[in-house]
């Protein structure tokens, strides 16, 4: 198990999360007031994050919440994702709000 760093854009603060995890699941244990949990599966799209820097795997998202051209530009569906390096992202679905609120 490898642990990276996540860092969120609009926060100060990096969290960790190890490669066997997903970055949504780092997100929660932060224990984050208001973090919204959705399906984690990949469907709800309340999660969606996009990814600026660093290397990550996803499984299969739903094509409904994330285009083709939006994977392509990076857009993720956090609790698919899991990091390979350090990531930079910038939340974009409904958690931005929560995770602004911090
Ligand atoms: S929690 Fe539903 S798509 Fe991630």
């Amino acid at each position: 198990m490898t642990l990276y760093r996540i860092h969120v854009d609009q926060l100060d603060e990096p969290y960790p999360t190890a490669d066997d995890q997903t970055l949504l699941a780092g997100m929660e244990r932060l224990g984050k007031r208001g973090i919204p949990v959705g399906c984690r599966g990949g469907g709800c799209g309340v999660c969606k994050v996009r990814i600026d820097q660093g290397d990550y795997r996803c499984k299969k998202m739903s094509r409904a919440q994330v285009t083709l051209e939006e994977e392509r530009a990076g857009y993720v569906l956090a609790c698919r994702c899991h990091p390979l390096s350090d990531i930079r992202l910038t939340v974009i679905g409904k958690m931005k709000k929560a995770v602004l609120a911090t």
